[in-house]
């Protein structure tokens, strides 16, 4: 169990390397050049009283309370704006001092209520502990002056309140919302006694900028910005490091806990990936894991119309094995499979696939990354050898020029765009290739150098136009790709790109991208200093996905913008462990590590280890085995902690293959939308429930910790593990530990990994091996995995999926800061205040012409299907382009999306569909019926029900 409290040093610490000595209260102290004499001070444990300095925020040096004497100087200057110089001798306790902090905290408190006792902060209140740490004993002010106290509170945020009576005016807030988020939603108005803090002329927290990170309650030293779940819950007792369970950003939280209830998730200071920051997700919305719809009783039904009946966890796990050995005796070894979740443990990914390997026998399983980021992997393999991002998120501190395509990090990796943003005000250059102006574009102090606003499908033309002005304006890192890369495929590469068609001036004609912009924003990649790319699912959802990736990967490799930090090729990875998902091997032909199925030596390494045969064929894809099931070939499939009925495109086909299957089971937390097709009901547990790791999008692998009791009874590795057991393929792990220790025996890239190893240094990026024990922050140093670096032919072919008379629009679909994916998780907690529904995006031009307006129904058609949804009409989208979000099951978004994919991994074309969109009265009537059957479906059945 960990400490609430973790020592606060008062600045930040100095990256000088020269060592400086100093003599502080007699103490001879030496600290790195530039350091504060606070934190000099703090760090040999003599604490200097403070208010306004925090060690997450620059020194502001306002509230005059850390004030120390200097020999040979004069005044009192203050500790926290003060550097250490070789040589000092400071005072920090004298009894001038001593009288001055008095006076300085005698006026704090003459306009402070003094209900500390009832305080929500009361041992959680910095002033409370100045008071005492400066021996304030008495107050000769008394209320009668003018003070602050009446000030009304403003409780409009769902998660934390803004007491402004209790404000002490420190800026705190102010400046991590500058500083830490980048959201500049706080000021201080007014001057002097009148300053206070607001969130904007006249707005309340709810109706400004603020985007509910959480970073201003963090930072405030009393109880002014306070949560909402201490003021109710109470202080939290104790705490567990654990790791967010949301995004691929991979934030590490302090679970604070009373017992066995989360009073609060606290941004973990020293959390590599995110440094104590946090988005709203992270910090504020847990209350799904005690949500009254979660499912903690299995169930079982014959069919999908019966209403559920709850069972005990051996009746339905005997069931589940039984229904799927009948199933593979009747329809043979290949009619089941599993699907592995991205947004459960390394460890609960590894035991399904082994499951479906070495259980079912067969290689039929597969993830969600299917239909994210199947292309990252097949893409930098190809070129660069190696599956996964190259850099660490500290590595955004040192690029120059930053490229984002097909990403909006503010809404979907909200915590990297905050350190993006920063590093913006420094003074990086932006360029954005996105058909949406988004939010980076123009945000507060930051302005990106060029929008490529694309049309949706020509990524790939885009890519190649900007590789057309490298190579023929001589602007190749020659030394680089000489001693690094493929010289023959590079020759073939540039006289390819150098093909007046692949121009910038051919490439503007279809790509609604002026000529002289690509070229602009080609010249600033390659002559700005260190460049860095990061891309999302803009880039995989497209028929061309895996070729965009590799054009990616070869504008990194043209320009030498590989192999240190600040630059590199960043895959930003939706889900919290889609990473390791993929690594933990449960892609249908890859063994973890990414070894081909094929692959005799690795595959004898786990025969022996698991002592079955293993399929040397790949198995099916989750899009093939739809197929299969609709065609009447595959029957049984196991969904741990996936909503493919949601999440997958082209709804109708999902619908069909499910509704073909003999026995489908889920286990997941709630009745999800795939539940509603399914025989089998396991329910699921919360990463706050159960032990393991998560790998994020630096391929940094983090502790999971356990904290609290599943409410199920069960971990869902435990689960995975009855249900083999109960096949009679029985796997023995007492903790996922073991599992870990297996993962590394048998994945070469993980071979050091240890959850000892994790412990002590709290997290590490694969590779993590003999060559680099404590994991690789920076791939492709001094040469790349594969040997040499691959240059890949880019040629663009335009998607089927085309405009025309019937279908004028193209739709593309992304995500809001607010909700999660398919929103199970975040539509159960106050986060809907932000987005209740999806709604359609329209351009002004596109609107008028068809009669719509702002908040009206609108029918949204495909050749796949049809759907409706609310407009709001902005120029965020160009003219023929419209836009929405996927996280209500009521809008059912991927009705409309087709079944068009990347031609190498089959990742659905989500991102392209040609739509038309028309004015409609209300939800269309595939929506209306399957509300019906969605209702009908979740039925569970009351015990008078069961007997009869
Ligand atoms: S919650 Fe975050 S965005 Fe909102 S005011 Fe505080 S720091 Fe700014
Ligand atoms: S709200 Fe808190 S952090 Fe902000 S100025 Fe007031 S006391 Fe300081
Ligand atoms: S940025 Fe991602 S990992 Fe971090 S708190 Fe938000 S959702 Fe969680
Ligand atoms: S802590 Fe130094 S002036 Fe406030």
């Amino acid at each position: 169990m960990g400490l609430i409290h973790e020592t606060d040093y008062g600045t930040k610490p100095s990256a000088s390397a020269k060592i400086v000595t100093l003599t502080i209260d007699g103490t001879k102290i030496e600290v790195a050049e530039g350091t504060s004499i606070m934190r000099a001070a703090m760090e040999a444990g003599i604490q200097v009283p403070k208010l306004c300095a925090t060690d997450t925020l620059d020194p502001f040096g306002s509230c005059r309370l850390c004030l120390v004497e200097i020999q040979g100087r004069n005044g009192t200057p203050a500790s926290c704006t003060t550097p250490v110089a070789e040589g000092l001798v400071v005072s920090t306790q004298t009894p001038r001092l001593k009288q001055l902090r008095r006076g300085v905290m005698e006026l704090y408190i003459s306009d402070h209520p003094l209900d500390c006792l009832t305080c929500a902060a009361n041992g959680d209140c910095e002033l409370q502990d100045m008071a005492g740490a400066v021996g304030l004993r008495e107050v000769r002010y008394g209320y009668e002056g003018e003070n602050h106290l009446g000030l009304a509170k403003d409780e409009s945020n769902p998660y934390f309140t803004f007491d402004s009576s209790k404000c002490i005016a420190c800026s705190r807030c102010v400046r991590a919302c500058e500083e830490t988020q980048g959201t500049f939603a706080l000021t201080i108005e007014g001057r002097g006694f009148g300053s206070r803090v607001s969130a904007g002329a006249g707005d309340t927290f709810l109706e400004s900028d603020c985007v509910s990170c959480g970073a201003c309650v963090q930072a405030c030293p009393t109880a002014t910005l306070t949560e909402k779940s201490v003021i109710e819950i109470g202080q939290p007792e104790h705490s567990v490091v654990t790791t967010c369970a949301y995004c691929g950003v991979g934030c590490s939280f302090k679970a604070e806990m009373r017992g066995q209830e989360v009073v609060r998730m606290v941004p973990y200071k020293d959390g590599k990936a995110n440094r104590g920051h946090s988005c709203v997700k992270g910090r504020f919305a847990w209350g799904y894991a005690t949500h009254k719809d979660r499912i903690l009783n299995p169930m079982i039904r014959a069919k999908i119309t019966d209403p559920w009946r709850e069972v005990s966890w051996d009746e339905a796990l005997a069931h589940a094995a039984s229904e799927f050995k009948r199933i593979q005796s009747k329809y043979g070894r290949n009619a089941v499979g599993g699907i592995t979740s991205s947004r459960c443990t390394n460890e609960e990914t590894y035991l399904v696939q082994k499951l479906v390997r070495a259980g079912f026998g067969n290689n039929n399983v597969d993830t969600c990354a299917r239909v994210c980021h199947s292309p990252t992997g097949y893409g930098l393999s190809t070129t660069y050898g190696t599956s996964a991002g190259t850099q660490d998120f500290d590595s955004v501190e040192h690029a120059d020029v930053v490229v984002v395509i097909g990403a909006n990090p503010t809404d979907g990796h909200p915590v990297f765009a905050s350190r993006l943003k920063k590093r913006l005000r420094e003074g990086a250059k932006l360029i954005v290739i996105d058909p949406r102006r988004i939010d980076l574009v123009r945000t507060p102090h930051v302005e990106a150098a060029h929008h490529l606003p694309l049309r949706p499908g020509t990524n790939v033309a885009v890519l190649t136009a900007l590789a057309h002005v490298i190579v023929t304006e001589s602007l190749v890192n020659e030394a680089f790709v000489r001693a690094n890369c493929d010289l023959a495929e590079f020759d073939r590469w540039a006289a390819f790109v150098a093909e007046e068609r692949n121009s910038p001036e051919e490439v503007a004609k279809f790509a609604g991208v002026a000529a002289e912009t690509i070229r602009a924003a080609a010249r600033l990649y390659a002559t700005g200093g260190n460049a860095a790319i990061y891309y999302g699912l803009g880039v995989t959802e497209h028929s061309q996905g895996s070729t965009a990736v590799m054009a990616i990967a070869n504008l990194a490799m043209a320009t030498g913008n590989i192999g240190r930090p600040g630059v590199g090729v960043n895959p930003l990875r939706g889900q919290n462990n889609v990473q390791g998902a993929c690594d933990m091997g449960s892609f249908p032909h890859e063994l973890s590590g990414y070894r081909h199925v094929s692959d005799d030596g690795a595959r004898a390494m786990f025969e022996t280890l698991w002592g079955v045969t293993l399929d040397k064929e790949p198995g099916l894809r989750i899009p093939n085995m739809l197929d299969a099931a609709v065609d009447g070939a595959f029957k049984g499939l196991y969904i741990q902690g996936e909503d493919i009925l949601q999440s997958d495109p082209d709804t109708h086909h999902v619908a069909a293959g499910l509704a073909a299957m003999e026995c489908v089971i889920v286990q997941d937390l709630f009745l999800n939308e795939t539940a509603n097709y399914a025989h089998i009901f396991l329910p699921g547990s919360t990463f706050l429930e159960k032990d393991g790791t998560f790998t994020n999008a630096e391929r940094r692998i983090q502790r999971v910790r356990k904290v609290m009791a599943p409410r199920n009874g069960l971990g869902d590795w435990e689960v995975t593990l009855a249900f083999a057991k109960a096949l009679g393929f029985a796997m023995d792990y007492a903790h996922p530990s073991q599992i870990m220790d297996e993962i590394a025996a048998v994945t070469p890239t993980f071979k050091g990994v240890s959850y000892a190893k994790l412990d002590e240094l709290g997290s590490v990026q694969w590779p993590c091996n003999d060559k680099a024990p404590e994991g690789t922050p920076v791939m492709h140093v001094g040469g790349f995995v594969r040997g040499k670096g691959r240059f890949v032919i880019t040629e663009y072919v335009a998607t089927d999926e085309r405009v025309g008379p019937r279908f004028p629009l193209l739709l593309t679909t992304g995500r809001i800061l607010s909700q999660y994916n398919v929103g199970a998780q975040t539509r159960r907690t106050a986060n809907v205040v932000w987005h209740e529904e999806d709604r359609l995006e329209i351009n002004p031009h596109d609107a008028e012409v068809r009669g719509i307006r702002d908040g009206d129904w609108v029918a949204v058609r495909s050749r796949a299907g049809e759907t409706a949804l609310r407009a709001l009409i902005t120029d965020r989208v160009a003219a023929g382009v419209v836009y929405t979000t996927f996280h209500h099951p009521d809008t059912q978004a991927n009705v409309v999306t087709t079944d068009y994919s990347d031609w190498a991994t089959n990742c659905p074309e989500y991102k392209v569909t040609a739509v038309q969109c028309m004015p409609s009265n209300g939800p269309s009537d595939w929506q209306s019926r399957y509300r019906a059957h969605a209702d009908r479906s979740r039925r569970i059945a009351k015990p008078a029900e069961v007997a009869e």
